[in-house]
């Protein structure tokens, strides 16, 4: 694993923007694995900036979302396809019918599963996969068990996600219980993996990703087998790594 470590937040961002800006410099028809979250959104302005002047081009790229909530359709406010189209694909000029997030609203959930990993393998796999990391190690909505699921799969959020998430929510009643997320295998089969973290409160699931053991608990640390990870952290998200 590459782990770079940037003073704060804005340098975080605009260091992993670079990393996102060269892959799609590089293969201009690429496939962006995107996530959603507080973490990137500092990213997400950078990349903006980088294609209003005009040093990225996504005008082939194609994007395929982490995860989304169950039950809210992508114009409710707080579901990961309005997040995306407001955080970045609204201002870039990436075509739209190329952006895939999972559809929360569907009857058959298995199908669409099913359909979103047809369509990542389609389309010849994922390029560059983004990640944040939730505090108790989860990557997508991969929550800390006894098992982890390869596909992409509907999974119960930890009460620890509920509770983080409820943030954005005014009660706790209306936060989703229950996601679409992409399964370990489908972000392990990703070419490059870029995580990214910030502030003290991650530092402590940083610390044990980087060199804590491999565990189901700590689904994060999967990534250790990765052939191509870059960790971007800032000062305080290091501050317990002790090497
Ligand atoms: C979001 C996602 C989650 C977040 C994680 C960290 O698409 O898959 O795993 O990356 O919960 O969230 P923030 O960035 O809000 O701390």
């Amino acid at each position: 694993m590459r782990i770079i470590v940037e003073k704060n937040y804005e340098a975080m961002s605009k260091r992993a923007a670079e990393e996102i800006a060269k892959v799609v410099n590089n293969k201009p028809n690429c496939v962006l694995g995107l996530a959603t979250g507080s973490t990137p959104e500092g990213l997400y302005k950078e990349l903006i900036s980088l294609n209003k002047e005009e040093k990225v081009d996504f005008s082939k790229v194609t994007s395929v979302n982490l995860d989304e909530y169950v039950g809210l359709s992508g114009e409710h406010p707080q579901s990961y396809r309005y997040f995306m189209n407001t955080n970045l694909f609204n201002h870039i000029n990436i075509d739209k019918s190329r952006t895939f997030v999972p559809n929360g609203l569907v009857k058959d959930i298995e199908e669409e599963c099913k359909r979103y990993d047809e369509r990542i393998n389609e389309l010849g796999g994922i390029d560059i996969q983004l990640l944040g990391i939730g505090n108790n190690g989860h990557i997508g909505f991969n929550e800390p068990s006894e098992f982890l699921y390869m596909g992409t799969h509907l999974t119960g959020l930890a009460e620890s996600t509920i509770e983080a998430n409820s943030r954005f929510f005014d009660s706790m009643d209306e936060v989703p219980k229950k996601a679409i997320t992409m399964g370990l295998g489908g972000i392990m089969k990703a070419k490059k993996i870029l995580l990214i973290a910030n502030g003290e409160k991650k530092a402590e699931i940083i610390a044990k990703l980087v060199e804590g053991k491999i565990s189901t608990q700590i689904p994060a640390s999967i990534l250790q087998v990765h052939h191509d990870v870059t960790i971007i952290v800032d000062e305080a998200a290091a501050s317990l790594i002790k090497k």
